[in-house]
């Protein structure tokens, strides 16, 4: 077991390991206080995993509210379904949320929690690898709309995360590699060892040993709640890091509409040109490129990108909100382990690495 505090204000513990659902309940309303509960989720995850969450709220007032599953109903009307079951369970001030599945649930559950009568306590039990390594923790909340991705939200830190690593059994090839390319990315980032770690030990990750899943979901979590509790609100520049990747993975997700392919690719594939425009412009060398894309191609997530709309891409970046006189803000790898924000990353040297990639 790990235990790892994300020193915000207040601060929190994530706690990462094999079963510890089965003390849920118990670890759940020790950091909350909380005396009336009711649990977020979706028909798969409960069918999965429900029973030993449950059970580990005997003796605690909880009800049980579902939502439907998929991005698509991270929405408004998820979300007043939410208010609505907390008002019908009378859940009050002191009550808590359990947010119990991947980051859709999270982000929703997380949101109504920070929402509903200006705001509750929650706990996040992430359940997918994604939401293990990543949404869990560093307290941002939200859902879509129709005029963009997470466009309403709050910032609102959970109580207590609880990350059960045998979850992530259950998971199919793609969802867990889908939050794989999260975990090469905080390697990238901010630590060498650990990205060694992930390359060297493919097999036996890829086989889901005990070992292996608590040590790469405490790796990022270290990371990710290193670099939050500096920069909680994304203000210094710190947390943006995080977004390595993330700009032309983000064009190229929006170009193809969300479809056909997954976040954790798009990811991949933006952070391969990332590192590639990150050489060109002296902060690393070939080989810093070359391993980056071997280690995503471990985990399958570089795909021939068929179909996507190049212009379209490139529109979208141009028009991004972080460009300015033809420069852009970005974040470039200074070889594994190290990344840094500059502000003025020449807008033509990264259509052109986009050109090429593609
Ligand atoms: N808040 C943040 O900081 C942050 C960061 C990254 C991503 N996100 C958000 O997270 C969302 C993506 O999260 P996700 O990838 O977890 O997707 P998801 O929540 O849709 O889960 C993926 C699928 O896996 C299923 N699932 C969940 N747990 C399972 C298990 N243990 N076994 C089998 N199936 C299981 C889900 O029901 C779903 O069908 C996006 O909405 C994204 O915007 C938020
Ligand atoms: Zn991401």
């Amino acid at each position: 077991m790990n235990k790892i505090t994300v020193r915000v204000k207040p601060a929190y513990d994530v706690i990462i390991g094999k079963g510890i659902i089965k003390n849920a309940g118990m670890l759940i309303s020790k950091a909350t206080g909380s005396r009336r509960f009711i649990v977020v989720t979706n028909r798969k995850v409960f069918a999965l995993h429900g029973r030993e969450l449950i059970k580990s709220l005997t003796g605690l007032k909880h009800t049980v509210h579902f939502i439907k599953d998929g991005e698509e109903y991270k929405n408004l009307s998820t979300l007043d379904g939410i208010y609505k079951a907390c008002v019908k369970a009378g859940l009050d001030r002191s009550s808590c949320i359990i947010a119990f599945g991947g980051g859709v649930t999270g982000d929703t559950a997380g949101f109504a929690a920070a929402t509903y009568m200006r705001g509750i306590k929650y706990a996040q039990v992430p359940t997918t690898l994604l939401s293990q390594v990543d949404s869990s923790v560093g307290g941002k909340t939200g859902i879509d709309a129709a005029y963009g991705k997470n466009m309403i939200g709050a910032f609102y830190q959970p109580s207590i995360v609880l990350a059960d690593t045998d979850t992530l059994k259950t998971l199919n090839k793609s969802e867990f590699n889908n939050g794989m390319a999260e975990v090469i990315k905080h390697g990238i980032i901010a630590d060498k060892k650990y990205f060694d770690y992930i390359i060297g030990n493919e097999k036996r990750i890829k086989s889901m040993d005990d070992y292996s899943l608590e040590y790469i979901v405490a790796g990022s979590v270290r990371i990710k709640s290193r670099i939050v509790a500096a920069d909680e609100k994304e203000i210094t520049g710190l947390r943006a890091l995080l977004n390595f990747g993330h700009t032309a993975g983000h064009a190229i997700e929006t170009a193809m509409h969300y479809k056909g392919i997954k976040h954790g690719e798009a990811v991949a594939v933006g952070s391969v040109i990332a590192a590639k425009i990150s050489a060109k412009a002296g902060f690393c060398d070939e080989s810093t490129v070359r391993v980056i894309n071997e280690a995503y191609n471990l985990f399958n997530l570089i795909k021939p990108l068929k179909k996507v709309k190049k212009a379209l891409i490139l529109s979208l970046l141009f028009n991004d909100k972080k460009v300015k006189d033809g420069k852009i803000r970005f974040v470039l790898t200074k070889g594994i382990g190290s990344a840094k924000l500059i502000d003025n990353v020449d807008l033509s040297l990264i259509k052109r690495e986009i050109l090429n990639f593609l």
